[in-house]
């Protein structure tokens, strides 16, 4: 992995998103390790974000490294007319490495072709976001003790959410049954449903959570995206589609753990929060180890 680029989950084998895995215990277990003392990371973030951008801030002050960046593309040079290429090649001669997030659909891969330094997708329009796919697979394994042969319900916003598209390819490597939950308006796209097809599993796909919450071991609920509809009244027609309630959790699998990549709107009321099943805030903070294990690994620091 040492200065390669991961702008889609699947530029990382299987075998290599063990090693991030593997890593990032190890990073949780000590999460102070001074081995990017003189490193500078760059969070370039052209569209708005709280765990993203922080947990990767928060995992590279852990590590000793320096960030530099902004988070608000307002105030960048971009604002004066200046291209992605060009912001890009120039922060390359600050940075070892950029984290970037953008609102167009391939401008993470773009950057990682002029870039001098590896580039991590930190999530591209409703395309990819594969370091929330790796802190997924993370809360899954830890919950689970395994990633195979897991019953995995994707509620909500299949069409538009990004971290389902990366969670989709990379399930696609361990035995998993889907269960895609969603208005018709926001089906998961056929180019993410070939992926399964490819590796012959199966899916279902549902109109209700009630239909399918006994069957599986991780309900991993998203929000719908706002900021990708071009109507707004599309959006206002399926935006409270699902409200999962704690009323909703009576006859589900003992070991059952709810995720969501968060932000929330209104998609989980709080008063499931409490529950045993309720599993996103910790899943934030496991971003931080395994945000820790992709720098380090990428920077070849371990
Ligand atoms: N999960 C996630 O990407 O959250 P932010 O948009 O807050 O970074």
């Amino acid at each position: 992995m040492k200065n390669k680029s991961l702008i889609s989950i699947t530029d990382f084998s299987k075998k290599e998103y063990l090693e991030i895995l593997d890593l990032a215990e190890e990073f949780e277990k000590q999460p102070v390790q001074n081995i990017a003392n003189g490193k500078v990371v760059a969070t370039l973030f052209f569209e708005p974000s709280t765990r993203t951008r922080l947990s990767f801030e928060s995992a590279a002050n852990r590590m000793g490294a320096k960030v530099i960046g902004f988070s608000d593309a307002s105030s960048s040079s971009t604002s004066k007319g200046e291209s992605l290429v060009d912001t890009i090649k120039t922060v390359s001669c600050y940075a070892d490495i950029i984290v970037m997030r953008h609102p167009l659909e391939g401008a993470a891969r773009l950057a990682s072709e002029v870039a001098s330094v590896p580039i991590i997708n930190a999530g591209d329009g409703a395309n990819q976001h594969p370091t929330q796919c790796m802190l997924d697979l993370y809360s899954i394994r830890k919950t689970q003790n395994t990633l195979d042969n897991l019953n995995i319900a994707l509620v909500g916003d299949l069409k538009y959410g990004r971290t389902v598209h990366s969670l989709v390819e990379a399930m696609c490597n361990f035995n998993t049954v889907f269960h895609l939950i969603s208005p018709e308006s926001l089906k998961l796209p056929s180019s993410v449903k070939m992926r399964i097809n490819e590796k012959k599993l199966k899916y279902y796909q549902y109109r209700e959570i009630q239909d399918a919450i006994d069957k599986v071991d991780i309900l991993y609920m998203t929000r719908v995206q706002r900021e990708r509809f071009l109507d707004i009244q599309d959006y206002e027609k399926v935006k409270n589609t699902y409200i999962l309630d704690y009323s909703m959790l009576a006859k589900t699998k003992p070991q059952m753990k709810i995720l969501h990549p968060l932000p929330r709107v209104n998609e989980i009321n709080t008063n499931v929060d409490n529950t045993p099943q309720a599993y996103y805030f910790q899943q934030a903070q496991n971003g931080v180890y395994v945000r820790q294990a992709l720098i380090a690994a990428i920077l070849a620091l371990k």
